[in-house]
């Protein structure tokens, strides 16, 4: 058969090819991972003008001096280059020492890895350990990273709900009939990111003894550790539990020092986890970022005065939110005792993806809606309050008149 001739070029034409070219083909696990439902109304709402964010769980409050001080020597010093794979010597031994004086916790360095925030330790933590016959134990709602990790691979979730009329507090025993022969771990986030639950340390023992009985796994996210208002004692799973063999306990700089895009989150774990994590985190990020790890090093070691005067800002808020959500029509708050969220309740029935969403049209006011944190709080929403109070007055003169309006 004769060739095609380009009529200018009087070259030959390429063959039409006779079959499609193929898709590109995602491994079937990223079917997992859902449309953020925080991610949707963010985006929504960049478009719009005059729009007040309730939506964001990052501190708004600046970086303490010191810290970014340090951060800019370190860099001036030339620290631009890989730290050893469990992270800098300097910051582990901070670690080490900073936990045995805070939760009473003899630790060495090799029961800590440095990795690039939280984030990347639950992604090790639960990508490391997450198989197919093992069921995982996470409330609902939950902060949305662990399900879809579980998922993805091939893990099953088992969702132990937590309730508004109950301020959304764990009970042990529910928790403990929960457990069953396919349990393999539990998620325990306290304080809890979207319901602002502080879990008391007799829920916490309590829970900790019956998996260390079953030899279930604990992976305890406490990225919230400090954020705490009503309770001098936090129970960390730290000092709630006799050894860590089955515990492995994540957190990070990101909330407490104002520092989430310096990257620097860890995992405390027994030795020999420890010693797997760290070939993994290898094959993942390799190192967290070398200033950031000078400036967590200030962080650690300097005056916590910054820390207190951070917290006592967001417990003035919280007062605050508490107030304002008691004068919103058709809204059923309860006094979130950590981290910086409200998660009130709209009447049963109300969807509160649709009431979000209408919120931020028709008000200018971005709240996140339940249904981003699992299926059992669909009529709820979360206001973060990582914003000042006079931003927080002005979004609630809007939202009050607004949801008096509303016909349920
Ligand atoms: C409960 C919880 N865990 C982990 C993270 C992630 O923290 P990091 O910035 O250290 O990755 C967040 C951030 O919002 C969170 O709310």
């Amino acid at each position: 058969m004769a060739e095609a001739l380009n009529r200018d070029t009087g070259q030959s034409k390429p063959r039409k090819m006779k079959y499609r070219k193929a898709k590109a083909s995602w491994n079937p696990a990223m079917q997992a991972i859902p449309v953020s439902g925080i991610r949707r109304l963010v985006n929504m709402a960049s478009n719009m003008k005059d729009v007040i964010h309730l939506s964001i769980g990052q501190p708004d409050l600046p970086t303490p001096k010191h810290i970014i001080d340090a951060y800019v020597d370190a860099l001036n010093a030339g620290q631009t280059g890989y730290t050893m794979d469990a992270g800098l010597p300097e910051l582990l031994v901070a670690l080490r020492d900073y936990y045995g004086r805070r939760y009473n916790r003899k630790l060495t360095r090799d029961n800590i890895l440095i990795t690039s925030g939280a984030t990347e330790a639950l992604y090790l933590a639960i990508s490391a350990t997450s198989a197919p016959g093992r069921q995982f134990l996470v409330t609902d709602p939950s902060f949305l990273l662990y399900a879809p990790l579980i998922r993805m691979n091939g893990g099953e979730v088992k969702y132990i709900p937590t309730r508004a009329e109950n301020n959304h507090q764990l009970d042990p025993d529910e928790v403990i009939r929960a457990m069953g022969s396919r349990t393999f771990a539990l998620i325990l986030n306290n304080p809890n990111n979207p319901t602002g639950a502080v879990y008391p340390r007799s829920t916490v023992e309590t829970i900790l003894e019956e998996c260390a009985y079953r030899g279930i796994q604990v992976y305890a996210d406490e990225v919230y550790d400090h954020m705490v208002f009503d309770d001098d004692d936090f129970a960390s799973v730290l000092n709630c539990s006799m050894d860590l063999d089955n515990i492995m306990c994540i957190s990070s700089f990101s909330k407490t020092y104002s520092m989430a895009g310096l990257r620097v989150g860890w995992v405390i774990s027994s030795q020999a986890a420890i010693k797997s994590l760290r070939r993994y985190h290898m094959f993942t990020t390799s190192v967290a970022n070398t200033p950031a790890q000078f400036a967590g090093v200030a962080a650690l070691t300097a005056d916590q005065k910054c820390v207190n005067d951070m917290v006592d800002i967001y417990r003035e808020r919280r007062d605050k939110i508490v107030e304002l959500i008691d004068q919103t029509p058709h809204m059923t708050g309860y006094k979130p005792g950590g981290a910086f969220y409200a998660f009130p309740n709209l009447p049963p029935h109300v969807d509160g993806s649709d009431l979000a969403l209408r919120m931020l049209k028709e008000t200018g006011v971005c709240a996140v809606p339940g249904d981003a944190f699992g299926d059992n709080c669909t009529n709820a929403l979360r206001f973060s309050f990582a914003t000042s109070v006079e931003k927080m007055e002005e979004a609630f003169d809007r939202i009050i008149p607004w949801m008096a309006k509303q016909q349920f």
